[in-house]
């Protein structure tokens, strides 16, 4: 039980490495990445104030950890007969969601971290990842209409959710479908303030094929 306590512990800690706060303070100089740009701690803010390389990089490294948190440490359990293999999908979930808060509420960064876009993308891709595949195609179509990463992100998360209502990418237990419906609602609450911006005409678009 402690041990499986402590893995739960693991996955918040992993998702709270905030990634693009310490990228700009390792590579860039820079105290607080979350004072520049949009004010996230996230890939697309890292893009916008710190470049391509950068802002790949921490995309990267935010989705591994929602992976990492819902692949290996639930196989983890399950090769040291902590859990049953039945239950290793609730693992997943678990892990991957408390990743999830890590990355928004990172205890490492004073609780203020990333939307959780990146990591909901890893943590899926555990999970349900043809899904994931579809909703990153759409998340390319609107990014390439609109240039907009956040109605992109938003619009990506609320089809993986309603995806999982069609027969073809039903998943198994049906507990997943209210957990895409949770983080699609979770990506709306924490996009709250990019909302405000496209309400008001004033969100940034990115240069899709800029030099940085
Ligand atoms: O990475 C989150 C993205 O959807 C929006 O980020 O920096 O434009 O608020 P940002």
């Amino acid at each position: 039980m402690l041990l499986i306590a402590l893995a739960l512990l693991a996955a918040y800690l992993l998702g709270s490495i905030p990634t693009a706060l310490w990228v700009g303070r390792a590579f860039f100089n820079l105290a607080d990445i979350r004072e520049h740009g949009s004010g996230n701690a996230g890939a697309t803010n890292t893009f916008r104030v710190l470049g391509k390389k950068a802002g790949s990089f921490v995309l990267l490294v935010d989705a591994f950890k929602g992976f990492a948190a819902a692949w290996f440490l639930p196989n983890l359990l399950l090769s040291q007969g902590l859990i049953q293999p039945e239950n290793l999908f609730y693992y997943r979930l678990a892990c991957g969601v408390l990743a999830v808060v890590g990355h928004i509420y990172p205890v490492l960064a004073q609780f203020r971290g990333g939307k959780g876009v990146a990591t909901i993308l890893g943590m899926m891709l555990a999970i349900a990842p043809a899904t994931v595949g579809v909703a990153l195609l759409v998340f390319l179509v609107v990014l390439g209409t609109t240039r907009y990463v956040s109605l992109s992100s938003m619009t990506a998360g609320v089809t993986f959710a309603f995806l999982q209502l069609l027969p073809a990418f039903r998943p198994a237990n049906s507990l997943q479908v209210w957990f895409g419906f949770l983080l699609a609602l979770m990506l709306i609450y924490t996009h709250r303030a990019n909302i405000g911006r496209l309400r008001a005409g004033t969100e940034s678009r990115v240069p899709l094929w800029g030099k940085r």
